[in-house]
């Protein structure tokens, strides 16, 4: 007479804002250590308290955060820092049996830890943080491919610039000529991007929907299509674009996330099933017969 085991169910909460693989990255590592994964999205007032204003608002963020396939449950206008109360909450109303963050210090203004009461209630677990991306990192890429394009207006982008330096404004002035933060630090590991893979193939008679693009700064517009079109079918292959396309298509300034970091968040899409790492630009033949079973082929010629 076996009874069934309860399921633990974690919580990770955070900002999220201009969501990248970074962040799917922690809810994959959160989701594993449990078996329910609820997200805490903090709010945009409270995230203007600690921290600045975001540059995605909440209903953006809540629809990144949705759309990744390792969230069981999210919670929208989570606080920044887990009070007494909250964390009551947390247990008695959302059965939570872990608190979950990166292992980066989250210091609230006031300079202690916004984790200190689920460290000292014994609930609190810690994930690897993922080296080489952060949304300053980003911002940092898109200054200096701003100041690529117009390097006479230089005021244009001050104002991003304040929101993200945090002290930091020389990492951004000092980019200019390669030694910035345009160029990633990403490593594309195979095992990374197994990680993020769903690691099935389409069935014998399943309906293939292929759609590409270059899905740079993956955003909620993105989320919706793919959306969409995995609505039109069995299977979803996203075929992604390299570099070099991207670049020939759009400009040498983009893309600004490269082709691994591009296919990591398209990857991280829970409407997705495969991608091509490096598709064409066009269609061929070739792919058509490879891909026996490709039902519908979706031509949005504006999927940046
Ligand atoms: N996180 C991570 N790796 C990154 C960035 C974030 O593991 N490169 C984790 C954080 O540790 C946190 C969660 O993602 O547990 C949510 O992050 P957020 O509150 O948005 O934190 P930031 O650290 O501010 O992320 P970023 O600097 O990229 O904005």
């Amino acid at each position: 007479n076996k009874k069934k085991k309860k399921p633990i169910r974690v919580y990770m909460d955070g900002c999220f804002d201009m969501m990248h693989y970074g962040h799917c990255n922690a809810l994959r590592q959160a989701r594993a250590l449990g078996d329910q994964l609820v997200v805490g999205v903090v709010s945009d007032a409270e995230i203007i308290a600690n921290k600045g204003p975001p540059v995605t608002p909440l209903h953006e963020r809540m629809i990144m955060v949705n759309a990744v396939k390792w969230v069981d449950e999210v919670i929208s206008d989570a606080p920044y820092a887990i009070t007494e109360e909250f964390m009551k909450k947390l247990f008695d109303e959302y059965n939570i049996d872990y608190i979950i963050h990166g292992d980066d210090p989250c210091v609230l203004p006031d300079g202690t830890d916004a984790y200190a009461l689920a460290k000292k209630a014994g609930r609190y677990k810690q994930i690897k943080r993922t080296e080489g991306v952060s949304s300053t990192d980003i911002v940092g890429r898109m200054l200096l491919c701003t100041r690529e394009r117009s390097i006479s207006d230089s005021h244009n982008h001050s104002s991003l610039q304040r929101q993200f330096s945090h002290g930091n404004s020389q990492k951004f002035e000092a980019g200019g000529s390669g030694t910035g933060t345009r160029v990633s630090h990403f490593l594309p590991t195979s095992r990374r991007i197994v990680q993020f893979s769903n690691g099935k193939g389409p069935g014998d008679d399943a309906r293939i929907v292929y759609i590409d693009g270059a899905f740079d700064l993956f955003h909620a517009g993105h989320v919706e299509i793919l959306r969409l079109a995995r609505t039109l079918g069995d299977f979803l292959l996203v075929g992604i674009h390299n570099d070099q396309i991207v670049s020939a298509k759009r400009g040498a300034h983009r893309p600004i996330m490269n082709l691994h970091e591009r296919s990591l968040s398209v990857l991280a899409c829970r409407y997705v099933d495969e991608v091509i790492i490096g598709a064409p630009w066009e269609i061929s033949k070739d792919m058509v017969s490879m891909q026996l079973n490709l039902f519908f082929v979706l031509v949005f010629p504006s999927v940046q």
